[in-house]
């Protein structure tokens, strides 16, 4: 992670190897954006043909490269394209945020770099703080040093904000610079190879991420608990037993609580881990496989968010239920027919085994309705449906209509792009149409499969407010790196279930 000055100073004479300014895409061609307004000065009339020559047009991710020459401190001018100002002229955050990202990419070789984006309001700091450390985000640990592709990054970044002396603003980057940080090693979960990240391996990780969270200053110590594949016979955990039985690595339950002194508000998350998805019996076709690794995305958020939100010291209990298997193929892998009964003891026929989701979901679910949360939420990677629907860069949500409003506003201020999705009433006759046992998991029925696993997930949530993040598209990043996003796992729903903590602490506080 980059570490951060705040300064209000004139990007001009500011001191460094490269300075960042934004340029948005206007009908008179690419035009310096808010913040970077005393370079453009500096440049005088030379700019907007040296712009032009250059084939700048500000569209968002463009990246055009300058030298400082005799007109500035810095080294090198990087512009980056912020795309088309709102109404009025100013820059969403989203868009500071996507262009923060772009820039950290263009900048790995300077030791210090000065950001002059538009950090006007706290929204746009925060943008500018989060974009460009997760813009620079690298996943290096299976490299040699020394290779050619793993860059390094500069040790000094100076924000620049007209608003720098305000102590909010501080504040502002200290979080964001949190909330990066959690993104962050949710990427590194998700992009470590399935062989070192087994159950058992994952929930070490977690125990151990959770002690290293406890350790800031005045931060109250998250609990864990691992159950493993023996508690969870005993506990009667069908599910999770009935997905893990292929492996050779158990599977686990693992649950953490923060525990504030004065909470306004007890929020429940569970998250799909399954470490690795062959699709077990009914397997996978091998370019579907390929990238099931990622299928912990859901458990790996939860997981940091929940650390972040006790880093924050938010005024939200958080009780966290985090299954952990992994679905393969071998004698004693779940057959399709088969029935389990599920933690609180509702019985399930397994039709598929590449809905496996779900399965370890329903046990964690009832746990968490155990410690009578206000709310449920739910994340994980659970259907290609959703993918079909919305694309690999929108996650869907369904459940309660004021919860689902409610994730849908934090997602906005967190950057992240969610829908809402339907639960038709006709999927509960879906659910229940097995002939043996109380649910059925799966009915071959194509259409409509992700809504379909929401009505079998709302049958464990014993009637709470409840919402349920369909991740399985933008927890992934096949293709190249666009704004902060970057290739592989992207960290998705961390802000967002942030930033839902910080809605309940205020609305209730
Ligand atoms: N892990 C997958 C869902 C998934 C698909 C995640 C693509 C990321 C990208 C899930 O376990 C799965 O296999 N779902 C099945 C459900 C079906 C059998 C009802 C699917 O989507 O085909
Ligand atoms: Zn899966
Ligand atoms: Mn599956």
């Amino acid at each position: 992670m980059p570490s951060y000055t705040l300064r209000h100073a004139n990007p001009a004479k500011t001191r460094c190897d490269a300075v960042v300014v934004g340029l948005v895409s206007t009908s008179k061609g690419a035009v310096v954006a808010e913040g970077g307004e005393e370079v453009a000065k500096a440049y005088g009339r030379k700019l907007r043909p040296l712009l032009v020559t250059l084939g700048a047009t500000g569209k968002a991710g463009e990246v055009v490269r300058v030298p400082g020459g005799e007109v500035l401190r810095a080294g090198l001018v990087v512009f980056v394209g912020l795309g088309k100002p709102e109404r009025g002229g100013a820059v969403s955050p989203q868009a500071v945020r996507r262009g923060a990202g772009a820039a950290a990419r263009a900048v790995t070789n300077a030791a210090s770099v000065a950001l002059a984006l538009p950090a006007e309001t706290p929204e746009q700091l925060r943008a500018v703080a989060e974009g460009y450390a997760l813009g620079g985000y690298t996943y290096t640990t299976y490299k040699k040093a020394k290779d050619d592709d793993v860059q390094g990054h500069p040790g000094e970044v100076v924000l620049l904000s007209p608003g720098a002396r305000r102590s909010d603003m501080q504040a502002v980057v200290d979080e964001a610079q949190l909330v990066a940080e959690a993104v962050a090693r949710t990427r590194d979960w998700v992009n470590t190879p399935p062989g070192d990240l087994t159950p058992p391996a994952f929930a070490d990780a977690v125990v151990e991420a959770a002690k290293e969270a406890s350790k800031g200053r005045g931060v109250r110590r998250v609990s864990a608990r691992v159950f493993d594949e023996k508690e969870l016979l005993a506990m009667g955990c069908g599910g999770i037993l009935g997905v893990g039985n292929g492996s050779a690595a158990p599977p686990r339950l693992v649950e953490l609580t923060y525990s504030p002194a004065k909470p306004v508000a007890h929020l429940a998350l569970v998250g799909k881990g399954v470490t690795f998805d062959s699709g077990g019996l009914t397997i996978k076709p091998a370019a579907s496989m390929n990238e099931m690794k990622s299928d912990m995305a859901g458990a790996a958020a939860v997981v940091q968010a929940t650390l972040a939100i006790a880093r924050l010291k938010l005024p939200v209990k958080v009780s966290t239920f985090v299954p952990m298997a992994e679905n393969m193929v071998s004698g004693s892998s779940v057959r399709p027919g088969d029935v389990l009964s599920m933690y609180g003891g509702t019985t399930v026929e397994v039709l598929n085994t590449d809905a496996e989701g779900r399965l370890i979901l329903g046990d964690a679910l009832v746990r968490a309705t155990e410690v009578e949360p206000d709310v449920i939420l739910d994340v994980a990677t659970l259907t290609g449906h959703m993918v079909v629907a919305l694309g690999d860069k929108v996650a869907g949500v369904m459940g309660s209509d004021e919860v689902v409003a409610d994730v849908l506003a934090a997602a906005e201020t967190a950057g992240e792009a969610h829908w809402h999705m339907p639960i038709p009433e006709a999927m509960d006759e879906r659910i229940h149409s097995s002939r043996i046992a109380d649910l059925s998991q799966h009915d071959w029925i194509r259409w409509g499969g992700g809504l379909f696993a929401a009505a079998f997930l709302r049958e464990f949530t014993g009637g709470l407010p409840w919402a349920h993040l369909d991740i399985a598209g933008p927890a992934w990043n096949s293709g190249g790196p666009s704004g902060h996003v970057t290739f592989g796992g992207t960290g998705w729903a961390v802000a967002t279930l942030v930033d839902y903590a910080r809605s309940l602490a205020t609305d209730a506080g």
